[in-house]
C-alpha cells in the first residue's frame, strides 16, 4: 500500500516536472523564434531597470515608433500592393531568418527592425510591468528580502539618472513654455504622472506652500529656484497681458552673515529671472510702519509688544487704549517713531485732545495716567531694538523683490516683532491695491516666503494670514526645519499644512511621519508565499489588498541633500532639485553704492538724468525687466527693456541724477533704483500739528 502511494507521488512529481520542462522549452522556443522581438524586449527591460524607468516609458517609446511602422507599411503597400500589408510582419520574419542563415546579419536586422522594435518595446514594457508588480506584491524574487532590495536598487538607479539629467546643460530650464516652474528632475512619482522633469503649474505658486527639511538639506536652494521661477513666469504672464506684476517678499528669519550671503545670491539669481530691483531690508532699504491705516497701526503697534495673559491682559488693554489715543489724535496719525514716542505722554495727549468734545479721551488719559510712562518706556526700548528699518522711507511698491533679513537666531523676540510688522505692512499693501491700468488693474501678484519660519512661528499667526491671503491675492510659502517648528501647537500645524494647497515640499527630516501621513495611502496587493527552501517558492499563498503610505517615511529619512518629495493631492513626486547658479557679483561694493544713492536722493537736489535708464544696462537687467521706475507700485505696462533707457514712469519721486548716482549704478543697480525712488524725507521730524496745537494753546511764537 505504502509503496503504491510512494509510486503515485513519484509519478505525479515526474509529471509536474515534465509539464514544467515543456513550458520552459516552449517559452525558450518562442523566445528564439521571435528573436528580434525578444532582443528588443530584453534591451528595453534592461534599460528600464538601469534607469529606474516606469513601464509607461517603454510603452511611450513603442508608440514613438508608429511613424516608422507607418512608413514601412506604406512602402510595402506601394511596392507590393495592399494585400501584402497584412502579411508584412510574417514575410519580414521569414526574410530575417533567410538572410540570417545566409550570414547577411545586417540585412536581416534591417528587414525585421520596423516590426520588431515597437513589438519588442511593448513586450518589454509588459514584462517590466509584471516584474514591478510582482515585486511590489511580494510575489517575485528569489528570497523574501528581494522586494526590499529591488526597491532600494531602483531608487538608486532613479536618483542617479535624475542627477545626470540635471547635470546636462540646458536640460532643466527655469520655466517651461507654458509657464510652469521647473524644480528639477523627477526621481520617482507615486500617484503623480511619471515625467522626467518636475514641472509645477504657476497657479500652485499662487497658493500656499510648505517646505520642511532639516538643516542643510537644501530648503533655501529649492526656495530660491521657486522664487526665480515665480518671478520669471509672472513677468511673462504680465507682458502677455494675463496677470499683474509680481512682488516677492522674502522673510529670511535666520539672520546673520549667512542671510546676507543668500540675499546677495538671491538678488543675482532673481535679476537674471527678470526682477530689476531687489531691496534688502534693513541693510539697504527701509519700510515705513507709519503708512499703515490708523486702525491697523494701533493693532500692529500693540502686537509688536509681547504681553502675557491673565492679570497681564489688563495692562494689554490699557496699552491698546493709550496707543489708540496716540495714533488717532486730532493732529493725524504719527509720521515716524519719534512722533509716536512724543505722543506717549499725558501732557501731549491732554493737549492734543484739548477740545471739549473729547471727554472720553480725557477720562482715559486720567485713568491710564500712571501707566503711560511705562508704555512709553516699553515702546522706546522696542524701537531701539527694532532699529530704523521700519521707520521709512519706502514701501513694498518700490521693488520687485524684498529680501528682509530678520535676526531670528540671534534675537528671536526682535525677529518676531519685525516679522509681525512686515506681514501687517504687506497685508495692508495687498489690500490697498494700487489702482492702475493693465492686467489685474495694477494689483500685484504677491508671494510671501518665510524662510526658517520656526524662528518666528511663536508670534506670527501665519495661518490667519493664510486664511485671508487668497482674497488679497497673496500666496504664502513657509519653510521650517521640522514639523514641530511649523507652529506652537499641533492644531495650528495641521491648519497650516491643510491650507497648503500649493503642495508640501518634504526634504530629509528625522520625523517625517505627520507630513508623510498627509499624502495619504494607496491600495497595493500583498501576497504571502510559502518558502520551500531557497530558491524554491511554493505556488500556494494568498493575496490581499492593503493600504500602503504614498510617502514612505523611511525614504524621506534617507533623502540626500537637494532631494525633495513634492506632496500634492494624494500623490508624491520625488525631485532632484536643480540648483540655480547666480551670475557673478557686480563690480563695486553694494553698500558704498547705496550710501551714494542715498546721498543723491537728498530732497531738493535738481532732478536731472534718468536714474532708471542709467541703471538698466549697468545692472545687467534681463530682457524681461520693464524699465519702470521703482516706487510706482502700479504697473507701468511697458514692455521696453530697462536697457533701452525707457523714461521713468510718471509718479516716480524726483531723484537726483548726479554723477554720483550714475556711478553708484555701476555698483548696485537695484539699490540705486530704490534710493532714487524713495519719497523725500520729511524736512523736520517734529510731529505735524504739534506746533499748531502749541500755537493755539499759548499763542503764536514771535518769529
Ligand atoms: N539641489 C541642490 N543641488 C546641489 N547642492 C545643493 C542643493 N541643495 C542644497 N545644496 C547644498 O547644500 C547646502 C545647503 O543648502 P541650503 O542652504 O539650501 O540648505 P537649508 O536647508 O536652507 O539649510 P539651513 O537650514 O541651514 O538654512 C548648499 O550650500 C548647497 O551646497
Ligand atoms: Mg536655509
Amino acid at each position: 500500500m505504502i509503496s503504491r502511494w510512494v509510486g503515485l507521488l513519484a509519478v505525479r512529481a515526474a509529471a509536474r516536472l515534465a509539464v514544467r520542462l515543456i513550458k520552459i522549452a516552449a517559452a525558450a522556443a518562442l523566445i528564439v523564434a521571435a528573436a528580434p522581438v525578444s532582443v528588443c524586449a530584453a534591451i528595453g527591460v534592461w534599460t528600464a531597470w538601469l534607469a529606474g524607468w516606469p513601464p509607461a516609458r517603454l510603452y511611450r517609446a513603442a508608440l514613438w515608433c508608429a511613424p516608422m511602422v507607418a512608413v514601412w507599411l506604406a512602402a510595402i503597400a506601394i511596392t507590393r500592393g495592399w494585400a501584402s500589408v497584412i502579411q508584412a510582419p510574417y514575410q519580414a520574419w521569414r526574410a530575417m531568418w533567410r538572410d540570417g542563415a545566409a550570414g547577411a546579419y545586417l540585412a536581416a536586422a534591417a528587414v525585421i527592425a520596423p516590426a520588431a522594435i515597437p513589438a519588442g518595446l511593448a513586450a518589454g514594457g509588459l514584462a517590466w510591468s509584471y516584474r514591478i508588480r510582482s515585486m511590489q506584491a511580494g510575489s517575485g524574487g528569489l528570497s523574501p528580502a528581494a522586494a526590499v532590495a529591488f526597491d532600494l536598487r531602483q531608487w538608486r538607479h532613479q536618483a542617479r539618472i535624475a542627477r545626470a539629467r540635471i547635470a546636462a546643460p540646458g536640460s532643466v530650464p527655469l520655466n517651461s513654455r507654458n509657464g510652469d516652474l521647473i524644480a528639477g528632475a523627477v526621481i520617482r512619482a507615486v500617484g503623480h504622472p511619471a515625467r522626467q522633469i518636475a514641472a509645477i503649474p504657476y497657479q500652485r505658486m499662487r497658493s500656499h506652500q510648505v517646505v520642511i527639511g532639516t538643516s542643510g538639506t537644501g530648503k533655501t536652494t529649492l526656495l530660491l529656484r521657486l522664487w526665480a521661477g515665480f518671478v520669471a513666469s509672472a513677468l511673462h504672464r504680465h507682458y502677455a497681458g494675463t496677470g499683474g506684476l509680481p512682488l516677492l517678499v522674502v522673510l529670511d528669519c535666520k539672520g546673520g552673515g549667512d542671510a546676507r550671503r543668500i540675499a546677495d545670491r538671491a538678488r543675482r539669481v532673481l535679476r537674471a529671472a527678470g526682477a530689476a530691483a531687489t531691496a534688502i531690508w534693513p541693510d539697504e532699504a527701509s519700510l515705513s510702519l507709519w503708512t499703515l491705516p490708523p486702525g491697523q497701526l494701533t493693532t500692529t503697534l500693540v502686537d509688536l509688544i509681547e504681553h502675557g495673559t491673565g492679570g497681564a491682559a489688563y495692562y494689554a488693554d490699557i496699552m491698546e487704549a493709550v496707543v489708540g489715543l496716540a495714533v488717532d489724535a486730532p493732529p493725524g496719525p504719527p509720521q515716524d517713531t519719534a512722533d509716536f514716542l512724543v505722543r506717549l505722554d499725558p501732557g501731549w495727549l491732554s493737549m492734543a485732545y484739548a477740545a471739549s468734545e473729547h471727554d472720553d479721551a480725557h477720562a482715559l488719559i486720567r485713568a491710564a495716567g500712571r501707566q503711560i510712562g511705562d508704555i512709553a518706556l516699553r515702546f522706546r526700548t522696542l524701537f531701539r531694538r527694532l532699529g530704523s528699518g521700519l521707520d521709512g522711507p519706502g514701501g513694498f511698491g518700490d521693488a520687485d523683490v524684498w529680501y528682509c533679513i530678520l535676526e531670528g537666531t540671534g534675537q528671536a523676540s526682535v525677529a518676531e516683532s519685525q516679522a509681525r510688522a512686515l506681514v501687517d505692512l504687506l497685508a495692508s499693501y495687498a489690500t490697498a491695491a494700487p489702482s492702475g491700468a493693465g492686467p489685474g488693474g495694477g494689483r500685484r501678484e504677491i508671494l510671501l516666503a518665510v524662510d526658517e519660519f520656526s524662528a518666528v512661528s511663536r508670534r506670527l499667526p501665519i495661518w490667519q494670514l493664510y486664511e485671508r491671503a487668497r482674497s488679497l491675492g497673496l500666496a504664502v510659502q513657509v519653510s521650517a526645519q521640522s514639523w514641530p517648528g511649523l507652529a506652537a501647537d499641533e492644531d495650528e500645524r495641521y491648519r497650516i499644512a491643510a491650507a497648503a494647497d500649493g503642495g508640501i515640499w518634504l526634504l530629509r527630516t528625522p520625523h517625517p511621519e505627520p507630513v508623510a501621513a498627509l499624502a495619504g495611502s494607496r491600495k497595493v496587493m500583498d501576497t504571502t508565499r510559502r518558502l520551500l527552501g531557497a530558491p524554491l517558492w511554493s505556488h500556494q499563498g494568498s493575496s490581499r489588498m492593503r493600504l500602503a503610505p504614498v510617502v514612505d517615511p523611511a525614504l524621506i529619512r534617507a533623502l540626500d541633500v537637494g532631494q525633495a518629495a513634492y506632496i500634492y493631492r494624494g500623490g508624491a513626486t520625488y525631485v532632484q532639485v536643480k540648483r540655480l547658479v547666480a551670475a557673478p557679483a557686480a563690480v563695486g561694493t553694494p553698500t558704498a553704492a547705496v550710501a551714494m544713492a542715498r546721498e543723491a536722493a537728498v530732497p531738493g537736489t535738481a532732478a536731472a538724468a534718468d536714474v532708471t535708464s542709467a541703471t538698466g544696462p549697468a545692472a545687467g537687467v534681463g530682457a524681461m525687466a520693464d524699465g519702470r521706475a521703482a516706487g510706482n507700485g502700479a504697473a507701468a505696462p511697458s514692455g521696453a527693456p530697462a536697457a533701452s533707457g525707457a523714461p521713468a514712469a510718471s509718479g516716480a519721486p524726483a531723484a537726483s541724477g548726479t554723477a554720483a548716482a550714475s556711478s553708484a549704478a555701476a555698483g548696485s543697480g537695484a539699490a540705486v533704483e530704490l534710493g532714487a525712488s524713495r519719497p523725500a524725507l520729511p524736512a523736520a521730524r517734529t510731529p505735524p500739528g504739534l506746533a499748531a496745537l502749541l500755537d493755539e494753546a499759548f499763542g503764536k511764537e514771535p518769529s
